[in-house]
């Protein structure tokens, strides 16, 4: 596996591929890489001739006192991983690197409406820092196609509305979300639980199956399944931030609508927990 740190030696190594014909698959990450990360770079590894990674915490998407000093960075380990699935470069770039000058000024990508709403809503911003470094990975890496995670599923939408928008030549693949035996979606904010926060997690995943069932089970009143959830998981001592039955588009449903996602972050003690289950009727 190549490592590369500069853009320089990263446009070099995939020029090569490219003139050989290759088909370069892309999964963009931040590190600390887990199961999730890695079942992404494996289905790259099945559809593409190269796959290249990137590990960059990008400090566009955190907003003042979100937890960009903090959050884990573990590029050993993660080299590890990357090697095991096969992975054919990593690319790990510094902050100077991706942003040569700066963030002051930066030209940035937004996705107006969908990145408003949902986790954009309690992170203004955020999504316009994924929207812009995505587009500018996009860019260095040149890939045919590129892979994210549905545990992200208002990322993913935002980013297949970028690439249709700006017409950029990549197809995008969402893989569905890894999880802990127990229910628990794996995210690197995981290992910021206390060991009691960490049995209650599950209790997140628990709650939007339950509301899942409810639709399955032809209940429509989309206010109270939202409202019963809130107050379970406040019950559990999350703090919620919202937990919505939307369209898998992140459309508000009607009552014609026969496939549903409840979606939903909430906080367990400092650490900020995300969500998603679809439901779709035969
Ligand atoms: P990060 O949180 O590191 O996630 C990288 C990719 O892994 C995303 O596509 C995410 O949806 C996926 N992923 C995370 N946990 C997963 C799980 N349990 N199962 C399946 N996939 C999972 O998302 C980002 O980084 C950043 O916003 C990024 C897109 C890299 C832009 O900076």
């Amino acid at each position: 596996m190549l490592i590369v740190h500069t853009v320089a030696e990263l446009r070099a190594a995939v020029a090569a591929w490219r003139k050989a014909g290759e088909h370069i698959g892309f999964v963009p990450t931040m590190g600390n890489l887990h199961r999730g990360h890695l079942q992404l770079v494996r289905s790259a590894r099945e559809k593409s001739q190269r796959v290249v990674v990137s590990v960059f915490v990008n400090p566009l998407q955190f907003a003042a006192g979100e937890d960009f000093d903090r959050y884990p960075r573990t590029l050993a380990q993660d080299q590890e991983g990357l090697r095991q699935v096969n992975c054919d470069l990593l690319f790990a770039p510094s902050v100077r690197e991706v942003y040569p000058k700066g963030l002051e000024g930066l030209s940035r990508i937004s996705v107006p409406g969908i990145a408003d709403i949902l986790c954009g809503q309690h992170r203004p911003g955020h999504f316009d820092g994924v929207a812009t470094v995505v587009n500018i990975l996009f860019n260095l890496v040149q890939p045919d196609a590129a892979w994210f995670g549905e545990k992200d599923w208002q990322q993913l939408q935002i980013v297949r509305r970028m690439v249709s928008d700006l017409r950029l030549p990549i197809v995008i693949v969402g893989v569905p979300t890894e999880r802990d035996t127990d229910g628990l979606a794996l995210s690197s904010r995981n290992q910021h639980l206390s060991p009691s926060e960490r049995t209650l997690a599950p209790v997140l995943y628990q709650t939007l199956l339950r509301a899942a069932k409810r639709l399955q089970a032809a209940e429509r009143d989309y206010i109270k399944i939202q409202s019963d959830a809130v107050r379970e998981l406040q019950r559990t001592g999350f703090v919620p931030q919202y937990v919505e039955v939307r369209t898998p588009e992140l459309d508000p449903p009607t009552p014609e609508t026969r496939e549903w996602i409840v979606i939903c972050a909430a906080y367990l003690g400092s650490t900020r927990l995300i969500d998603n289950v679809k439901i779709k009727l035969a």
